[in-house]
């Protein structure tokens, strides 16, 4: 099964990515939550090729040293599938079945809208309730991935001593994670619900999604990441990769570095984000984006709200998911701040807890 729906005890949400592992632990009291613990691993070149764990093994050590770093002491986790990996369909079921029925008749339904064989696949479903237009009908949403994307990651997670409680999609995690940011509190008293993309441009991969009355309307992922960037460092500068990773987070390049390097590739990151949106405006019936929401490491580039503001002419900041959050004393501030704008899915899955 994928365990969309979670059991009891609390969660640490796990996003495995391209570059990194990074782990969050919430806790809640009242509507404040509170950064109990926070860790990111980072993985080798290679570990994860094409959303496919290469080395569970090396995952796993991963996850293992980023729960040393966190401190936490949370057994449970809640980890994401990649959106492109998922295949993800809403359905109509007669709202009369039992649990067992449902179960039973989704597993059957499936194999009209997925393309391999069922043995193959992770499959799970969720209600989502009433269909609109006829009352005896439910909507149901149904989600399917093939085996080793689901398994895979489970057993690196299972690897470093934790259990996976839960297995959620990455597009969800994003949306779960968005009521979080407080450019987006205020909007629900407002008339109109503005549409908003938030663009995450990890180191390989830039996903664009748009919410829209606190659904995600809109997902879409292109090649394009961090990793370009790091790579165009090494060849002009004439640096390992890790040099290169390096001496990009901290500045310490030549002056030239920014005006031939970092300028143009903030210009094509907006490029990027133009294209995804250009796909929403003509998927949309040309419905507008309103806001503008910059997440993934990228989006810790100097310059890079106003650069992208400038050039597609949305009001555009950056993602903090922790702007209203308290902190526990064993979280360093620094690494917060930091990473906030790259938490965005481990938060949503951190989120889970509170279900
Ligand atoms: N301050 C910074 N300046 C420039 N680049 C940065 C900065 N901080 C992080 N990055 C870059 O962001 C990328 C990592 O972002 P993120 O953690 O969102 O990726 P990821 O989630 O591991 O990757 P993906 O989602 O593509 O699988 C790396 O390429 C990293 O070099
Ligand atoms: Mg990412």
């Amino acid at each position: 099964m994928f365990k969309l729906r979670r059991q009891k005890p609390a969660l640490l949400g796990i996003d495995i990515s391209s570059a990194a592992v990074k782990l969050l632990e919430l806790s809640r009291d009242g509507s404040t939550y509170r950064v109990e613990s926070i860790g990111v691993a980072p993985l080798p070149q290679g570990a994860v090729v094409d959303k496919t764990l290469a080395n569970v093994e090396l995952i796993g050590q991963a996850i293992q040293s980023a729960v040393k770093r966190s401190g936490t002491k949370l057994k449970h986790a809640a980890l994401a599938v990649p959106t492109s990996v998922v295949i993800a369909k809403t359905i109509q079921m007669p709202a009369s079945l039992t649990d067992e029925e449902l179960e039973l008749q989704v597993n059957l339904e499936a194999d009209r809208y997925v393309p391999y064989p069922l043995d193959e696949v992770r499959i799970d479903f969720e209600v989502l309730g009433p269909n609109e237009k006829n009352r005896e009908w439910a909507d149901v949403l149904l989600v399917a991935s093939r085996r080793e994307n689901v398994e895979d990651r489970v057993a690196a997670v299972e690897f470093a001593g934790l259990k996976a409680d839960v297995v959620d999609v990455e597009s969800y995690a994003i949306e779960n994670a968005f009521e979080l940011l407080p450019d987006v509190a205020g909007d629900h008293d407002s008339d109109v619900e503005p549409a908003i993309a938030i663009a995450d441009v990890g180191a390989t991969t830039m996903t664009l999604s748009v919410i829209h009355g606190g659904r995600c309307i809109f997902n879409k992922e292109q090649g394009f990441g961090g990793r370009g960037l790091t790579e165009l460092i090494q060849q002009k500068f004439g640096l390992t990769y890790a040099e290169a990773g390096h001496a990009k987070k901290l500045g310490t390049l030549p002056a030239n570095y920014i005006t031939e390097v970092l300028e143009p590739f903030k210009q094509s990151m907006a490029q990027q984000i133009n294209v995804a949106m250009q796909f929403f405006h003509s998927s949309s019936a040309n419905r507008g984006i309103d806001k503008l929401i910059l997440a993934g490491g990228c989006a810790s580039i100097r310059g890079m709200g106003t650069c992208a503001e400038s050039m597609l002419g949305i009001p555009t900041t950056i993602a903090n998911p922790f702007a209203n959050m308290s902190v526990a004393q064993k979280v360093k501030p620094e690494t917060m701040t930091a990473e906030a704008p790259a938490m965005m899915v481990a938060c949503g899955l951190a989120l889970r807890s509170f279900d």
